[in-house]
């Protein structure tokens, strides 16, 4: 496994530009499996789990062309509707593509995605959203067949505002027979990225980033060429990277509306914040304040910043309280801050963060994707070198993110793994 090797205790400054992002890639791939041509996608992040996803497609008999950022997928001649068992337990995010295949084929068969490492993850919400479509779902040995003989549209309302859950029932629906609705829908910018390429290539679906989403079946898709929409995550992890550091960055490539909680929370620290067209500029104080977080679905400040912010926070004035409402698991790379020094202590949901001056830099490893942010985070606080390993973890969902960190001038380099 590889690691990320950091001389911590450097101010950053200089400018980033954000990749595309990697949960509006995911599912915008899965649905060129309802095209039965040809779609081009552009600003799709080079990272692991979009190649997990590509080398899906061509497994199923997808053709795929990549040149830097650009993806061509031709789905004409897919011959399989089984999601492959070992790329699924490698990425849970892989059941959306059951969606795609399901909207396709009226059938499709996959295996449990299984927890992960914030938690159980269960996909009872999809399962049960496919019923309502019509589709029968039998499971046999941990695999799940799911078929009918064709997708009749249906009023969906979800217990919980789930982002897979959403993605996928658009993904069934697109060709299905009537109307679906779906009420208590999650609001996250991703689906609103989903449905503007699935109805740029001709499906009709109205209320994308509301809470009611109504989607028209339709019969026929066609050829387009798409643009990804800019990973808000990766932007508020930089923009958090540099706090921490007492640093200042100007940010290419956000829309800053599609991450206002993470600013605000910015702003509490501190932090000045300057929003241009397309850019963020942000300016840090020596030493931040403490302020408290609770994650929340979409409008609200997203689970997958709490792992980064609340690292950068370790080293802030005060105390802070972080409340963690979405996976019920998230809390595992705060073991990992402790050994560099942070002083936190957890009750449930709730983590207690009382600032300290400085931290140490040690060996540490990472536990999930954002959890090795925020280890990345506090070691280019701590003096000295921290060694961090598992970085693979990391390697999902961030693109060339040593790189954009030594252009700010961090000490980072990656020591690949055996
Ligand atoms: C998506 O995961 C994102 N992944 C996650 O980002 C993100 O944290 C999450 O949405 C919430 O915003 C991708 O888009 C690829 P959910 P998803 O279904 O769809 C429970 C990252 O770091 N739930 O909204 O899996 C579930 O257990 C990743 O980039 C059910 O109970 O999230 C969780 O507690 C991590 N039953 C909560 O809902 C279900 O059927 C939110 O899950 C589905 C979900």
């Amino acid at each position: 496994m590889s690691s990320y090797i950091i001389e911590g205790g450097k101010r950053l400054e200089g400018e980033a530009v954000v990749s595309g992002s990697k949960n509006a890639s995911l599912p915008i791939l899965a649905s060129t499996i309802l095209n039965k041509g040809t779609t081009k996608l552009y600003n799709v992040p080079e990272i692991s789990d979009t190649k997990i996803t590509e080398d899906i497609l061509k497994i199923l008999g997808c053709k795929v062309k990549k040149n830097n950022g650009k993806v061509e997928i031709n789905s004409k001649n897919i011959v399989k509707k089984e999601i492959p068992e070992e790329l699924m337990h490698q990425m849970r995010s892989t059941v959306v593509m059951a969606g795609a295949i399901l909207g396709r084929f009226n059938e499709v068969r996959f295996s449990y995605p299984g927890g992960c490492d914030i938690g159980a993850r269960p996909i009872d919400l999809h399962l049960k959203s496919f019923e309502k479509l019509g589709i029968n779902i039998t499971e046999n040995a941990g695999f799940i067949i799911c078929k009918c003989d064709k997708i009749i549209g249906a009023n969906i309302d979800l217990d919980f505002p789930s982002v897979g859950a959403t993605e996928n029932i658009i993904l069934a629906s697109v060709y299905a027979e009537g109307i679906t609705s779906i009420t208590n829908a999650a609001m996250e910018p991703e689906i609103v990225d989903l449905a503007n390429c699935l109805n740029k290539m001709g499906a009709k679906i109205e209320g994308a980033g509301t809470s009611n989403i109504k989607i028209t079946g339709v019969k026929k898709l066609k050829d387009i060429s798409y643009n990804i929409m800019p990973d808000r995550i990766e932007a508020g992890t930089l923009l958090c990277m540099v706090a921490a550091t007492g640093g200042k960055v100007s940010l290419k490539n956000i829309n800053s509306d599609i991450i206002s909680p993470v600013l605000t929370k910015l702003e509490e620290t501190g932090c000045k914040i300057d929003i241009r067209r397309n850019e963020i500029n942000l300016e840090a104080p020596k030493r931040l304040k403490s302020t408290d977080i609770k994650t929340m679905p979409y409008p609200g400040f997203p689970t997958d910043m709490q792992s980064v912010f609340s690292s950068m926070l370790t080293t802030s004035k005060g105390t802070s309280v972080i409340i963690e409402n979405i996976f019920e698991n998230r809390y595992k790379y705060m073991s990992e801050l402790k050994k560099m020094g942070a002083k936190i202590t957890i009750e449930g949901k709730t983590a207690v963060i009382k600032g300290t001056k400085r931290l140490i830099a040690a060996k540490v490893n990472s536990t999930d994707l954002r959890g090795g942010a925020a280890l990345v985070t506090a070691a280019l606080v701590a003096k000295g070198k921290t060694e961090i390993t598992n970085v693979e973890y990391i390697l999902r969902g961030y693109e060339d993110l040593d790189k954009k960190l030594r252009y700010l001038g961090a000490n980072i380099t990656l020591k690949e793994g055996e």
